[in-house]
């Protein structure tokens, strides 16, 4: 077991690896954009030879925490003079064996950017697959994958007192939350997990996150949070022996029952106004679809919810068995890889599973009276992972809010701007004069592309933040020679819809 990290040593071993340099981009560059990516996939031999024979202090950290090889102590010393191979040893991060110090986790630094600027955490976690060269233990602690970065993007950048971070593993989402929140409450079923997010926040000097240990809202009964994030283990598992039940990934329930028990409980948990975000999957059942599951699932909720779903991706059984059996560490090939996925089959079939899908939650406690939120969609386009879509979410829920107090007429009298990321494309017949096709694409956000006939298309145009919607659309529809009041009811819905998504702004 981790020991109980101590804060003085964590201080020294922050100012040893800042003094070293051991950030993210000097890593890349001593090892190169390919190998990096290829430390993601487990393949740390890339890195390594990149490395080569240097012994400056953080080409031997690179080797040490980030890959996860044993080092000479002499060398571990001299690039940690301040922590020295012993202390690292205390911190439970590394085992001395004679002359050489063999890592025992990994380190790796995690940098981030969102609306409040730009900085870099150190993120210590198990050793991954790389590091151990084989399948994980059940009880490992996992560092930051894609899943977490989702997240931590997502997460709205509005101040608020208090939050809740469940399933915290190493507390990447803990100590993203610290950014706006006052104090966080990180919780998970394993102690082990709850010691590697307390290093981490003393690591990186980030106070105000409090662990406390126990099945998800178990922790933390009768209390109320403005902020819930959740990377859960949303990982659908067939319950059947000789299936490996991984804590990082598993709740230990069956189909994606942990995903509905968290949606059905956590409106007890948010204050008024109080908004949770996580990640999940929904199993397409005997022609009900995932996102209608979903929808049943927030409807079904004790605390009624405001909710925006969004489906990302969504696999069939087979591709999600041979996903996840192959993220476990085994191999394709193998009789173990054939009897588990034939484990995985069974357990879709006997729920009569046809599709699984993946995608982000979103659930609101209205500040007072019924929800007005209730937009469950697919948004399957890839986006570009550097974007902090938290911005954009808390922007979508203020327009939303101002939309559901704005009658019609109202809209009509309010100025747009058009978003500065969004163009229009337009497809012409070869020859034809008149394009067949428009597209409104945003480059930001959720890089949409929305279909806009030429009315829309003039109107987004003409959004300058000058002239009021109506009189705009009383314009366009003189020159298309087409009804105003008919052109308006047309419009003003995709008015609000494009206000929601970001491709239009108020202008006041
Ligand atoms: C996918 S990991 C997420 C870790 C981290 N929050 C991140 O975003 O990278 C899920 C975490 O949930 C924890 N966990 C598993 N079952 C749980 C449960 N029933 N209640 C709370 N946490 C649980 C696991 O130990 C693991 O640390």
């Amino acid at each position: 077991m981790l020991p109980e990290p101590d804060s003085a040593l964590c201080r020294a071993l922050a100012e040893d690896l800042a003094q070293a340099g051991f950030a993210s981009e000097p890593l890349r560059s001593a090892w190169g954009e390919t190998a990096d990516t290829a430390i993601a996939r487990g393949l740390r031999g890339p890195a390594a030879r990149a490395l080569g024979s240097r012994t400056d202090p953080l080409a031997v950290l690179a080797r040490l925490l980030a890959l996860g090889m044993p080092q000479p102590s002499e060398a571990v010393t001299a690039a940690l003079p301040r922590t020295r191979a012993e202390g690292l040893t205390r911190l439970g991060l590394a085992a001395i064996d004679g002359t050489e110090v063999t890592p025992t986790a990994i380190i790796r630094p995690q940098s981030f950017a969102d609306d409040r600027g730009s900085g870099q955490w150190w993120i210590a976690s198990d050793l991954d697959e790389a590091a151990l060269g084989g399948a994980l233990p059940e009880d490992h602690v996992l560092g930051v994958g894609g899943a977490s970065l989702t997240l931590a993007g997502l997460q709205l950048p509005t101040p608020v007192r208090r939050g809740l971070d469940i399933g915290a593993g190493c507390g990447i989402q803990s100590l993203r939350s610290r950014r706006v929140v006052g104090e966080v409450v990180a919780t998970d079923v394993s102690e082990r997990a709850l010691r590697f997010t307390r290093l981490n926040a003393l690591l990186n000097g980030v106070p105000g996150i409090e662990t406390r240990r126990g099945s998800l809202f178990e922790p933390v009964t009768g209390e109320q949070f403005d902020r819930v994030v959740s990377n859960p283990p949303f990982v659908i598992t067939p319950r059947a022996a000789g299936v490996p039940s991984y804590e990082y990934r598993d709740g230990g329930m069956q189909g994606d029952d942990l995903v509905a028990a968290f949606v059905g409980g956590v409106g007890a948990h948010l204050t008024a106004g109080g908004v949770a975000q996580l990640l999940g999957n929904w199993e397409s059942r005997d022609g009900r679809s995932g996102l209608d599951r979903a929808r049943d699932w927030v409807e079904g909720s004790s605390v009624a919810l405001d909710a925006w779903v969004i489906e990302r991706e969504s696999l069939d059984p087979l591709s999600y068995a041979e996903l996840w059996i192959r993220d476990g560490g085994t191999l394709p090939g193998t009789p173990e890889y054939a009897s588990l996925v034939d484990a995985w089959l069974d357990d879709f079939s006997a729920r009569g599973v046809t599709e699984i899908g993946f995608g982000y939650l979103l659930l609101r406690r209205p500040s007072e009276g019924a929800p007005t939120l209730s937009r469950y969609e697919r948004v399957p386009q890839a986006l570009d992972p550097r974007t902090a879509l938290g911005s954009h979410c808390a922007d979508a829920l203020a327009a939303h809010d101002r939309l559901a107090g704005l009658g019609d007429d109202d809209l009509a009298a309010s100025t747009l701007v058009v978003a500065a990321d969004v163009t229009e494309a337009r497809h012409h017949l070869p020859g034809v004069e008149a394009p067949s096709v428009i597209e409104l694409r945003q480059g930001g956000r959720f890089a949409r592309t929305v279909p806009a006939d030429p009315g829309l298309a003039a109107l987004v145009g003409a959004c300058d933040g000058d002239l009021p919607v109506g009189p705009l659309i009383d314009a366009i529809a003189s020159l298309l020679d087409v009804e105003a009041g008919e052109l308006r009811a047309e419009l003003i819905p995709a008015v609000r819809e494009l206000l929601f998504t970001g491709f239009l702004r108020f202008g006041d």
